[in-house]
């Protein structure tokens, strides 16, 4: 099997979700793991959404262990990666990160990431990044984009490389020196600071000004009533969806 550092690597022709086939080759061999697929015909997205594929674009899930604790870190981690390594391929654009690890290219998306939790200690963190194409997507919650609509000269693989390094860095760099580094990156970086948003939990709506991130990567939001903490949902700029 390949590997791409510490990681070993799969590329398989066609799945149903990389996140199901990360964790069939987890348990064979118990160690972090990354599978990308050229085709994915069942993608998942957050909050039971679908995830639509398009050819050529990266479909890719990673498992790892993570103490209990440093979840929310991760997923604080794991987008700021991607901004990066999207970054890499489009120096002049804007890249932004929406929370909780949306990002943004010039204001619409164009990666997601889905984690879900995996046996013992480990968590499968499943990336989508638009490189190729844009999908089509019907009635899409947000506009969404890819590399290619602004010219990226690149392809799956090279984004991925570029992605598992930036990761093994931003991770290192967290291990080293604790959560307040990762996270003032991500604030530098954050989409809507300091503006008015509204947040979609199910049915339920919030608004307030998106003030910052707690010290376990939830959401802090000044309401009419004061300081809240949100740990899932969707934000959106505020008269804007
Ligand atoms: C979201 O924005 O809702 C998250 C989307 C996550 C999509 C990726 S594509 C690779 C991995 N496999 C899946 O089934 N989902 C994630």
């Amino acid at each position: 099997m390949k590997k791409i550092g510490k990681w070993f690597y799969e590329d398989l022709p066609e799945v149903l979700s990389t996140n199901d086939s990360v964790s069939d080759l987890l348990e064979k061999i118990w160690a972090p793991c990354i599978v990308s697929a050229a085709v994915q015909t069942k993608g998942r997205g957050r909050l039971g959404r679908t995830w639509t594929e398009s050819a050529g674009n990266l479909f890719v899930s990673f498992a790892y262990e993570i103490e209990p604790q440093r979840v929310g870190h991760y997923a604080i981690i794991s987008a700021l990666a991607v901004l990066r390594a999207v970054r890499a391929f489009l120096p002049h654009q804007k890249v932004q990160i929406k929370w909780p690890n949306d990002v943004l290219l010039e204001g619409k998306k164009v990666s997601g990431i889905l984690f879900e939790k995996g046996p013992k200690n480990y968590w499968i963190m499943g990336i989508g990044i638009n490189v190729a194409a844009t999908p089509k997507v019907e009635n899409p919650l947000y506009e969404i984009t890819s590399l290619a609509d602004f010219k990226a000269k690149t392809n799956r693989f090279e984004v991925l490389e570029k992605l598992v390094h930036e990761f093994d860095e931003l991770e290192e760099k967290y291990l080293q020196n604790g959560f307040s580094c990762v996270k003032s990156l991500w604030l530098d970086n954050a989409y809507n600071r300091g503006k008015n948003v509204v947040i979609r939990q199910n049915e339920k709506e919030l608004k307030g000004i998106f003030e910052g991130l707690d010290d376990n990567g939830a959401l802090i939001v000044e309401t009419k009533d004061g300081l809240k903490t949100i740990l899932a949902g969707d934000v959106f700029k505020e008269n804007n969806r």
